[in-house]
């Protein structure tokens, strides 16, 4: 959501604007910097919309040995200049940066702050002027204000604070957002994500929850809200910060899809040894004695959850049960007698799911995050942790996490399959079935052109469409739909195909476009009977389709891999479709209206 980046000791307005720039991925509508030279000049610039519109106003003169700097991506209150980061305190010397929401924002002003003149209707700005408050009634200096404002905050942040009187310092918070303390060569650097200022160090501390620090250009002091001191060791990102740029893409979001043959390739090497899978024994161990799994997650990667329930409940024999983060964490059901719980996370930071964590980890349960980020909230605070190892992935709209998430749980499934005797899944040549998607995924990625023809023929003045799929497809066809309606706007939904005909069939007219996606030999005729259905209608069908079932006149012919994973290769045209479509209308396809990167509030 948000971004914040924070620099102490060198100069700032380049490293915080690129920094932001970096972060613009995960979706903004506003922005803010504030930089200090240390000689007593400081400048406080702010914009509506994109990065580039805060540069225009920002004049040559204006830098600083200090700076952060925000994107915000609005929630308490409209995105406007007021209402952008950094907030300043009513006498002008505490100047602060927020990622996350402050749940007891309206009783903070309330009980503390009625004589101040609010700027903004935001919940932020109640804190600095708490902090201001409290430091000038308490006669306290900044980071003792600060770490007695945060006793009385609740809710979720990544702060950066800058005190006017003590320019050269940037305190820092963090509870529930992500943040991370950059270490340079005399100079530090905060960030809400380490992918935005890679290019500035590679050596980064990962901040807890409930850490404050005092940071300036050669120390950091961390400490608990409660003064107790704080050992954080840093660690090297082995990152290459090309993995994070467009290349000659005009837009991540083809690039990512374009990867997905390679993320194959190197789960294919990572966690094999030979043609055996790879997988931590104590995760095999602890999955292989439970008798039910839950699969927790959000949007995308809930989908490839419920891809995950049909390939883990084949090949390990162990039923899974798939929830929506969100839902799953005020409505626990009625667990098993030995539960597992797999969180499904691109960024690893998704606070619907860390909700559920949270509660998994009260009851002392095993739990496993499959996720894209090392170190990311939901990684350090399971059990356990397995990489998707997909390379940082951009676009909002995520494509190669999806595919990855898959491709983990199919070598976890076959893992414990294997641990458990069985000769399904001592049988199933999971290495082999990696080859060959990756070899489809190419195929398809080649042949991309027919695609965009298709975007252009049946997406480009529609305003709604349907998927239709059947078993793992109905699958796919949920995030088919999801993918195209974020990126394009085009309202679409996706359907079990037989469903259409028990009520939204009367939605289908002359030119309807549906998507239609036939992979599962147990119904592949019975979906064809429910295309004719549609086509008597009016709709514009487009057929994507395994080898074995294809068709003369089939859109897209899918190259054949094991039913199970078949997703994996009927995945690429579904993204490809979503991309043209959305590119064909002149949308930004990588920055979709009202959407973020990663969702960490609830
Ligand atoms: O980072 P996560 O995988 O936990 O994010 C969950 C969803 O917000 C995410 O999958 C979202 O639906 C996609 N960006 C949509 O393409």
């Amino acid at each position: 959501m948000c971004g914040i980046v924070g620099v102490v000791g060198k100069p700032a307005r380049e490293v915080v604007l690129n920094g932001l720039k970096n972060l613009e991925y995960r979706g903004y509508d506003s922005a803010g910097i504030y930089l200090n030279d240390l000689q007593g000049n400081e400048y406080l610039t702010k914009a509506v919309g994109r990065i580039s519109n805060l540069e225009e106003k920002l004049t040559p003169d204006e830098e600083g040995l200090v700076g952060i700097g925000h994107t915000r991506w609005a929630t308490h209150g409209k995105p406007t200049v007021d209402n952008a980061h950094p907030h300043v305190s009513e006498d002008g010397r505490f100047y602060l940066v927020h990622n996350g929401v402050i749940e007891n924002y309206a009783e903070l002003k309330e009980k503390y702050l009625q004589d101040v003149d609010f700027k903004s209707t935001t919940d932020t700005e109640v804190v600095v002027q708490l902090v201001d408050k409290i430091a000038r009634e308490k006669n306290l200096d900044a980071f003792s204000a600060f770490k007695e404002a945060l006793k009385l905050v609740r809710g979720s942040y990544a702060f950066l604070l800058v005190d006017n009187t003590q320019p050269d310092h940037i305190f820092i918070a963090k509870n529930k957002s992500p943040m991370m303390l950059g270490i340079g060569d005399g100079f530090n650097i905060i960030a809400s994500d380490a992918i935005s200022v890679l290019d500035q160090t590679k050596t980064f501390i990962d901040l807890q929850d409930g850490d404050v620090a005092d940071v300036t250009k050669d120390n950091v002091v961390i400490e608990t809200i409660d003064g107790e001191k704080v050992e954080r060791k840093p660690h090297t990102l082995d990152i290459d910060p090309n993995a994070a740029s467009k290349g000659t893409y005009e837009f991540y979001m083809l690039k990512e899809i374009d990867e997905q043959p390679a993320v194959m390739r190197r789960l294919s090497q990572d966690y094999f040894d030979g043609d055996d899978v790879k997988v931590d024994p104590a995760i095999v161990d602890a999955m292989a004695q439970s008798d039910r799994i839950y699969i927790l997650a959000a949007g995308t990667s809930y989908h490839a959850g419920l891809v995950g329930k049909n390939i883990i409940e084949e090949y390990a024999d162990i039923p899974v049960e798939v929830g929506l983060a969100s839902e799953f964490g005020y409505h626990f059901p009625k667990l098993s007698k030995k539960p597992f719980f797999i969180f499904l996370s691109q960024s690893g930071e998704t606070a619907d799911s860390r909700v559920v964590l949270k509660q998994v980890n009260e009851r002392n349960l095993p739990s496993l995050t499959m996720t894209n980020v090392e170190g990311s909230t939901l990684s350090r605070e399971a059990t356990y942790t397995m990489l998707l190892e997909a390379g940082p992935e951009i676009a909002v709209a995520s494509t190669k996490a999806y595919t990855a998430q898959i491709a983990v749980q199919a070598i976890l499934a076959k893992a414990v399959g294997e641990k458990k005797n069985l000769e399904k899944a001592k049988n199933f040549d999971l290495k082999n079935q990696f080859a060959l998607a990756a070899e489809g995924m190419q195929e398809l990625v080649d042949g991309k052109e027919k695609i965009d023809e298709l975007a252009k023929k049946y997406l480009s003045t529609t305003r709604n469409a349907f998927y239709l799929g059947r078993g793992v497809d109905y699958a796919v066809a949920l995030e088919g739909a999801l993918k195209l309606k974020e990126v394009s706007y085009i309202e679409t939904e996706g359907f079990a195909a037989a469903e259409l005909k028990h009520g939204t069939i009367a939605l289908i007219e002359k030119g309807t476009p549906v998507i239609t996606l036939i992979n599962d030999p147990a119904t592949a005729d019975l979906t064809r009977g429910n295309i004719q259905e549609v086509e008597s209608r009016g709709a514009n069908v487009m057929t994507f389709v395994a080898k074995d079932f294809a068709r003369e006149g089939d859109d897209v012919v899918l190259p054949q891999i094991d039913y199970y994973l078949s997703p994996l290769v009927t995945a690429i045209p579904a993204q490809l479709i979503a991309y043209y479509a959305s590119k064909n209308k002149g949308l930004d396809v990588d920055k979709p209206r009202n959407l973020a990167k990663s969702v960490t509030v609830e």
